[in-house]
């Protein structure tokens, strides 16, 4: 992969929607955006394209992908209880998870290229979907995140537990870059998921379920 000067200028990355002619380099950047344990495969994201390509965003630097997310159309009730992503998406593979007359954008993924974070990207591209969501008249949107901090966390002090993790995190104690992005685009912590995503090593399989209301 060829790799640009980190003296890009940031107003020249476009995001768009992403088709399936767009799943070569989607698993190109899943190759260096994510740990090994959680990486999707060619399969996967092509079935998160074909089945909602609308929700799928890119973030592009000249013709290079430098981020992308995936998203998907769920029920959700108010007094529900917490699923992991696992279950939400069987495993990754929305089709047959998705439903088109659901009331709740589901955030599948989002990663970036590392040599691209901290500039923004990711924030464009879960506006976009916010966005997608309002043209749609959902009324949530739902995220359940990695904690990719945790196993750290946790291994430096035995008397820590996750939930401490998050509550440092809403303090601001902690620098972390997953669940205070979603805490920046306005979402709320629902609680805490075990289980999540069970191949997460950094995050010891624990997710955190975050909700905002649309409109
Ligand atoms: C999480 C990830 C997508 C963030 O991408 P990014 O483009 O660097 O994020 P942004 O620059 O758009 O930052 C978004 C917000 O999160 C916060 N943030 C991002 N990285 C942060 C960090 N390392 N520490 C603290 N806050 C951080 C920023 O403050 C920003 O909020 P603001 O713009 O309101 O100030 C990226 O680190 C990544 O790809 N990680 C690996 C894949 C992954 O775990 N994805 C999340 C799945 S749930």
């Amino acid at each position: 992969m060829i790799l640009h000067n980190m003296n890009f200028d940031v107003n020249n990355i476009i995001i768009r929607q992403l088709t399936i002619h767009d799943v070569a380099s989607l698993l190109t950047l899943e190759k260096k955006a994510w740990p090994l344990d959680v990486q999707a495969s060619e399969e996967i994201l092509y079935d998160r394209i074909s089945t909602f390509k609308e929700g799928a965003f890119g973030a592009f630097l000249d013709d290079l992908m430098i981020g992308a997310a995936t998203s998907q159309i769920i029920r959700y009730h108010d007094n529900e209880m917490l699923r992991s992503w696992e279950s939400l998406t069987k495993r990754g593979w929305i089709s047959k998870t998705h439903d088109s007359g659901g009331n709740c954008i589901h955030f599948v993924s989002v990663g970036i290229h590392p040599q691209y974070r901290n500039y923004s990207i990711a924030k464009q591209l879960n506006e976009a979907r916010l966005q997608l969501a309002k043209n749609l008249n959902l009324d949530y949107a739902l995220t359940d995140t990695r904690l990719p901090g945790l196993k750290q966390f946790l291994s430096e002090d035995s008397s820590r537990d996750a939930s401490t993790y998050i509550e440092k995190i809403i303090e601001g104690k902690i620098i972390e870059p997953v669940v205070s992005m979603y805490l920046h685009l306005g979402f709320h912590p629902l609680g805490l998921i075990f289980n999540c995503m069970n191949s997460d090593i950094e995050s010891l399989s624990f997710g955190l379920a975050m909700l905002k209301n649309i409109g």
